[in-house]
């Protein structure tokens, strides 16, 4: 039996998915259909003292196209085999750029109207609703009070706007420290300055947790067929989200969880249970997920939901605490090694798909014919030990 609760700053969750602020919560009716779909907590769109005067259009998808494929078989989650003459067609998304800000909607609106009405809700299936403000230590220490005053269970705080310099990121979080007595959390963006020093910091000052990633940017794609950028922010530059962004974002979350004590939710890329349990493996307690439900529909949260439990249950695990940080111990300072070590292939697991033999740019691998079919084989001498081949292997026949 997988135990899904979790606790984070004293409060308890009934699942560690959460949604991450952003379109999909930007009022109470958008909020119900994530708590109809089994979220832990809930955190509403971010609010600040101005609406936001928001450039159109303020979100498009960064693809590599559509590609025509056809499923042969999934060898493991997340891993298939395809054929490429097909009946159907499969949009690979890699990232979302997003010219949003913070909510177009007055602060007093969400008091009066979207968090009384979705508190309601979220208490009475389970779920904690966790409010969204920003920026500076004055608009903070205005806005956490009325969050506080509606009952709101915790409050996120964004620096996505004052993040370039730390200094101002731990200004903003006294301010509202010393407004509310509920639980913070910060949230910071992937470009914040020395992450290790700020988090000591946040903790001194008693943030309750911290929330990472933000989006990363500026970033920029252009339509070719009408030469123009697809968001509408200045220079057509927007923020990106999705699985591009997952990388940065995880570095960010082992970073802030070798650094601090402080329970960290992990944000960015997050598209299946795989990315979440990376997530905690890196030391997140929690997560959170928007572009994956842009792009899929709130259904995404009792998917993921599923794919966490069925995870865990699949390798022995009975509970988040089994496995978070679990690859912390593995990340020194230090490389892991710098001679050659050539991988070995496990004929057994080989499937003969040649994509080791592919990727390989020391032609060290050659596609042989054994006993029980085509099987790749490495030449020693030519190995550099690079690993690429062992990360794209569909069935994991390769590796050290
Ligand atoms: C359209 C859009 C709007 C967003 N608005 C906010 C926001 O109001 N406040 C905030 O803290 N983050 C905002 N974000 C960032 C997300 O909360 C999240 O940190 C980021 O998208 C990375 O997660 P993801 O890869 O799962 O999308 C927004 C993201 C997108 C795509």
């Amino acid at each position: 039996m997988v135990d899904l609760t979790v606790e984070i700053a004293g409060l308890k969750l009934k699942n560690p998915v959460m949604n991450a602020a952003c379109p999909i919560s930007r009022d109470a009716d958008a909020m119900k259909q994530l708590v109809d779909n089994d979220v832990g907590g809930v955190v509403a769109k971010t609010i600040s003292v101005k609406p936001a005067t928001v450039p159109r259009p303020s979100m498009g998808a960064v693809d590599r196209g559509i590609a025509r494929v056809q499923v042969l078989r999934t060898v493991r989650p997340g891993y298939v085999v395809l054929e490429n003459t097909y009946s159907g067609s499969y949009r690979f998304i890699y990232g979302v750029l997003n010219a949003e800000l913070w909510s177009d909607i007055p602060a007093e609106h969400y008091f009066e109207r979207e968090y009384p009405a979705i508190l309601d809700y979220a208490h009475k299936r389970g779920a904690v609703f966790i409010a969204s403000i920003g920026y500076t230590p004055e608009e903070l220490a205005l806005l956490g009070p009325k969050c506080a005053s509606v009952g709101v269970d915790a409050i996120e705080f964004s620096t996505h706007y004052i993040g370039r310099d730390y200094k101002p990121v731990v200004e903003a979080a006294k301010a509202l420290r010393e407004a509310v007595d509920i639980p913070i959390f910060a949230k910071l963006s992937p470009f914040t300055p020395d992450i290790p020093s700020l988090v000591r910091d946040l903790e001194k000052v008693g943030v309750d947790g911290i929330v990472a990633t933000n989006t990363i940017g500026p970033a920029l794609h252009i339509d070719i067929e009408t030469s123009k950028p697809i968001v509408g922010g200045p220079y057509g530059y927007g923020w990106l989200s999705g699985p591009a962004l997952k990388p940065l974002a995880l570095a960010v979350v082992a970073q802030i969880s070798m650094n601090t004590k402080l329970p960290v939710i992990g944000v960015g890329g997050i598209m299946r249970g795989t990315d979440a349990i990376e997530y905690f493996m890196a030391g997140a307690s929690a997560i959170q997920i928007c572009t994956a439900a842009l792009i899929e529909g709130p259904i995404v949260f009792k998917r993921v939901i599923d794919e966490i439990r069925e995870w865990l249950k699949q390798h022995g695990y009975q509970s988040i605490l089994d496995i978070r940080g679990k690859a912390l111990k593995y990340l020194k300072p230090e490389p892991i090694r710098v001679h050659a070590q050539p991988p070995i292939v496990d004929t057994k697991k080989c499937i003969g798909c040649g994509f080791c033999k592919q990727v390989c740019t020391y032609n060290a691998i050659e596609m042989i014919e054994a006993k029980n079919g085509r099987k790749a084989s490495v030449s020693v001498e030519k190995c550099y030990g690079c690993g690429l081949c062992t990360s794209v292997c569909p069935t994991r026949a390769i590796h050290f």
